[in-house]
């Protein structure tokens, strides 16, 4: 009943999830529509190979320039599209650059979340909502965290995303909206952004090996997390909003793993020791960490049947086959070959 049906993306598009959400969506069929912010430089290279030329009426993936800062924008995109459902992945996602800019991560974060729910509720109709909610937001409640669990945020990130939270929640119980929150733990990929910690090690093991990086500089690594793979997540958003009835519901493997066991696995795979390489640098401590998290997903694995089916050590050498490949080398290949084994036909471009 799904297939082929009409939908939209509106969302980060550029980001991790939002390039994967397309490549899911337009395997389904659907219509895309990605909100990009105007850069004077491209960003789009997540999805460029999904985008085609916008005069060939056949063309399924439609941009749209926007900011989640700009109300009036956004109310016009969703009102002159009229979506059948809404990703609402954009954000200032940096957790250690919200101590930076608070006010910008809370205008982006927080209040960008309402301002899509204003523009839905204006428009009418019964589009569907889904609101990119972050284990970040349980902070330094003990694990494992599951939808009881309460919210002690720990950043302004985390704390503008408990904003969003609630008010997907409060659209959902004061206006009717189908608004769902999907609390996804970490999820990292090839297409991860560079300074978040796992694809930041990854990447370095490719330029010590290729002689591009000496040294690798890193914050907290007793910090724990749990570590999942970004296209099995995004499988996760669109079967939310797929339901008879808008949840909250939390992702992840359940398994946690601290930043120093990445490191090794890393390094280890690549053929390097890693005490030759690792230097740390205050700078990539936070003012406040959050404590450790570890998901606990039996809410959504009885009422998604979702359960990931890629390991944190598979994760691993999936993120250095890629970062190994694109900077010229020849990778060991068992990253690759977990792919092959575990998804035959998969619907993202392996990168
Ligand atoms: N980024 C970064 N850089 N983190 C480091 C470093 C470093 O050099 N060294 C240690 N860490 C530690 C951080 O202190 C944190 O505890 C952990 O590595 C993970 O950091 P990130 O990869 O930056 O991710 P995050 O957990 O803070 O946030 C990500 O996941 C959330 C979901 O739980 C982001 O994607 C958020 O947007 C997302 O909501």
């Amino acid at each position: 009943m799904v297939d082929n049906r009409e939908g939209v993306n509106h969302g980060h598009i550029t980001g991790q999830d939002g390039s994967y959400l397309a490549d899911f969506l337009m395997s389904k069929g659907y219509e895309v529509h990605g909100i990009i912010r105007r850069a004077s430089t491209f960003n789009t290279s997540r999805i460029d190979h999904l985008y085609g030329d916008p005069h060939d009426q056949k063309v399924r993936l439609r941009l749209h320039y926007g900011d989640l800062s700009d109300g009036e924008q956004i109310s016009n995109v969703i009102y002159n599209i009229g979506p059948d459902e809404i990703y609402h992945l954009g954000a200032q996602s940096h957790v250690n650059v919200s101590f930076e800019i608070p006010e910008y991560t809370a205008n982006v974060t927080a209040i960008g979340v309402l301002r899509v729910l204003q523009s839905m509720r204006g428009k009418g109709g019964s589009m569907r909502f889904y609101q990119a909610s972050s284990s970040e937001m349980f902070g330094v409640s003990p694990p494992p965290q599951n939808e009881e669990t309460p919210f002690r945020p720990r950043s302004p990130y985390a704390i503008s995303k408990v904003f969003g939270y609630e008010m997907a929640k409060h659209y959902r119980e004061a206006y009717h909206l189908f608004s769902s929150n999907g609390i996804l733990f970490n999820h990292e990929s090839p297409r991860r952004g560079e300074t978040f910690v796992t694809r930041k090690i990854t990447r370095a093991v490719a330029g010590i090996l290729s002689s591009r990086q000496k040294l690798l500089y890193l914050g907290n690594l007793d910090a724990k997390r749990d570590w999942g793979y970004a296209p099995e997540y995004v499988e996760a958003m669109w079967k939310m909003l797929q339901l008879g009835e808008p949840v909250d519901l939390v992702v992840g493997t359940g398994e946690a793993h601290t930043v120093r066991e990445f490191v090794e696995r890393t390094f280890s795979y690549a053929g390097l020791e890693h005490t030759d390489y690792v230097k740390i640098d205050s700078r990539y401590f936070r003012p406040t960490e959050t404590g450790e998290l570890v998901a606990d997903t039996s809410k959504a694995k009885k009422i998604l049947k979702w359960s990931p089916k890629v390991r944190f050590e598979e994760l691993v050498k999936i993120m250095v086959d890629a970062d190994m490949r694109k900077a010229g080398l020849q990778p060991p290949g068992e990253g690759d070959e977990i792919l092959r084994k575990k998804f035959v036909n998969p619907w993202w471009r392996v990168d």
